[in-house]
């Protein structure tokens, strides 16, 4: 017998009724107790990765059928490429297929990838059944689990086909991090610097100095900083889950990164895009007079800590930068909005607002100069 691990436990108020978040260290060896409290159902359909499928999902399938859970597996190949329609279907016919019906629960068990998809199916299939997201990867416990978008990419770009549909439960356990590798948990601690950067000094502290503990994989300060970030985040969420105001904070770094994303043709990482994102709207900031000196320097250190570099890649131009920027959904008036901090730990906010326009001249010459320097 394991001893029951006393979870970190946040609830959030979704539109759709509360749901819990639990963080804790073997709390995966408590999931069937977890799916008859907080998701019963007549079955259970497991959805995975090709990679966290063998690792968790098969042992999961015989603890739950050990406790008497009628449970199936379903995986799919790993990897963004496949985040699209043809394994949304794919999935959907098989689930049809096996019989479940409307009385049945799926866990998407997987990285962010998986909770984007398998969130989805659920969403959709019958329209809409239960789901328990099972983050395991820190991209998806810190951010992708909480908050309840789900969806997939198309050809005109990522995430444009989706559905809010809030999970009854999540669980993260950060034992199953030991298997993750390195360059994906540094993708994951990006957004938790975010976190830190936006909403807490004393936590973005933490992170300065644990960091190489957290990438090594060291249990105490890794369940600290997942458990912290999942309620800076739950807390945002909680308060405007479709995302009309203060949710906005969590763009920082976003605005730029997703244009430098873009403008490598997503051969960047995400993380490492929004590490250079953030760096640069600090530096914006700065160049307005709203952030602090110190701001730009602590980002850019912490981001060499997770091992990533703090310039803009090689390969995405200036100019196209600019084209994708033009492009994005907040520009108002041919002026990007950004999220601006004031300093470590707090948003500027002014109008009334969690985000500022910026006329495209500045941004140019911040971007022309970071390049050069590059
Ligand atoms: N819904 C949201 O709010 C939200 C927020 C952020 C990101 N996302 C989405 O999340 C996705 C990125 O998530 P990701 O970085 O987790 O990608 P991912 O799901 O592809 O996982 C990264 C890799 O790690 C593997 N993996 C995951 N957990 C593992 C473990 N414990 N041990 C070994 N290998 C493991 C996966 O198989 C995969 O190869 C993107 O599609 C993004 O759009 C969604
Ligand atoms: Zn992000």
């Amino acid at each position: 017998m394991t001893d029951k691990v006393t979870p970190f436990s946040v609830t959030i108020s979704g539109a759709s009724g509360p749901y819990r978040v639990l963080v804790g260290r073997g709390l995966l060896d408590s999931l069937a107790s977890l799916l008859e409290e907080y998701a019963p159902a007549h079955r259970y359909a497991l959805v995975s990765d090709s990679n966290v499928g063998p690792l968790y999902g098969e042992p999961t399938i015989l603890r739950l059928k050990d406790a008497g859970l009628n449970a199936e597996l379903f995986t799919f190949e790993a990897g963004e490429r496949n985040k699209n329609r043809t394994t949304w279907s794919d999935l959907t016919d098989r689930l049809l297929a096996a019989g479940f019906g409307r009385d049945s629960c799926l866990i998407a068990m997987g990285g962010g990838v998986t909770g984007d998809l398998g969130g989805f199916v659920a969403a959709t299939y019958m329209r809409g059944i239960p789901v328990v997201q099972v983050p395991t990867s820190l991209v998806a416990m810190i951010d992708a689990s909480i908050g309840g978008k789900t969806g997939v990419d198309v050809g005109a770009g990522k995430n444009l086909v989706g559905a809010f549909h809030a999970p009854n439960l999540v669980v993260a356990d950060p034992d199953v991090v030991a298997t993750l590798p390195r360059a994906e948990r540094a993708q994951g601690m990006i957004e938790a610097v975010k976190h830190g950067a936006i909403m807490d000094e004393a936590y973005f502290t933490e992170l300065e100095r644990e960091m190489q503990a957290i990438l090594d994989g060291e249990a105490a300060p890794l369940e600290r900083a997942v458990a912290r970030s999942v309620e800076l985040k739950s807390g945002v969420v909680s308060e405007d889950e479709r995302e009309a105001g203060r949710r906005e904070i969590l763009n920082f770094g976003h605005t730029l990164g997703h244009a430098i994303e873009a403008a490598c043709s997503f051969r960047v990482p995400h993380g490492t895009a929004v590490a250079c994102g953030m760096i640069l709207e600090a530096r914006l900031g700065v160049s307005l007079g709203v952030t602090g000196p110190d701001v730009v320097e602590r980002l850019e250190r912490v981001v060499e800590s997770v091992g990533l570099p703090s310039g803009i890649p090689k390969g995405a131009a200036p100019g196209d930068i600019m084209t994708y920027l033009a492009s994005d959904k907040k520009v108002r008036h041919g002026r990007a909005r950004f999220v601006l901090l004031s300093r470590i730990g707090a948003v500027h906010v002014a109008d009334d607002s969690w985000s500022q326009p910026v006329d495209e001249s500045t941004v140019v010459d911040l971007v022309n100069a970071f390049v050069s320097r590059g």
